[in-house]
């Protein structure tokens, strides 16, 4: 496993009882220190991986790390979004994961955590797109997740998609006229699963 780029979105499922339990994080500048803190290592360890390569415009890159359990989902088939139009820092490192559990419609338990409860109607096969975005540019990058939405669907013939943040979605990288320009926010067959009033900010880091 890389450890040595500035910064990476970790990403961890965790199978706590009866449900599915997924959460995204910032993990900032996972190098040598991180990397070679033991009481960490010894936790990460425990979980499976799947990372992307390391992605960036310049010689700053970050990566994206899915952590996961094997009892609980496996990977079957991942991809680099082809950004085309250039609008991602770090384009989306796609997966679609089967569950061993049955899950339904995904509930927000905190900022940070998503769990999935069991049980009917079962989905199996879900898709997880990460994006963290460029802080500058959360707007443009936050709408144009919509043509990776686009091309999930077209690809995997799927509609259980999960977008998973750090979005730079707040502070004043999205003011509020800007979500009318966002068509994750425009079209309503999108759920958002963390409300407005949670306060999931940070302002002044990224
Ligand atoms: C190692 O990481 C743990 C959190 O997992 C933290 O509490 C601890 O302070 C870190 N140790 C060092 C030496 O940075
Ligand atoms: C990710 O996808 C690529 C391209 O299909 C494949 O070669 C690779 O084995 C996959 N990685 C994992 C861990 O499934
Ligand atoms: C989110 O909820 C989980 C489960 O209740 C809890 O363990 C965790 O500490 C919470 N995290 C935050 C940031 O509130």
């Amino acid at each position: 496993m890389h450890l040595l780029f500035s910064l990476s979105l970790l990403l961890a499922l965790l199978h706590v009882t009866s449900c599915l339990l997924i959460g995204a994080f910032n993990i900032k500048q996972f190098g040598d220190k991180k990397s070679s803190n033991t009481s960490l290592i010894d936790v990460i360890s425990t979980y499976k991986y799947i990372v992307s390569e390391p992605l960036g415009r310049s010689t700053y890159q970050e990566q994206y790390l899915f952590l996961y359990t094997e009892q609980t989902v496996s990977v079957v088939k991942n991809f680099t979004y082809d950004d085309k139009m250039d609008a991602f820092s770090r384009e989306p490192f796609v997966v679609i994961l089967t569950s061993t559990e049955c899950l339904t419609y995904p509930k927000a338990l905190n900022w940070s955590l998503v769990s999935f409860l069991s049980c009917s109607p079962a989905v199996k096969d879900f898709v997880l797109i990460p994006q963290h975005t460029s802080p500058d540019s959360a707007v443009k990058e936050v709408n144009s997740l919509f043509d990776v939405v686009t091309d999930v669907r077209a690809r995997w013939n799927t509609n259980n998609i999960l977008l998973m943040g750090d979005f730079n979605a707040g502070c004043s990288y999205v003011s509020g006229a800007d979500w009318q320009q966002i068509r994750l926010f425009t079209d309503k067959s999108f759920h958002w699963l963390i409300k407005d009033d949670v306060d999931t900010t940070d302002c002044g880091h990224s």
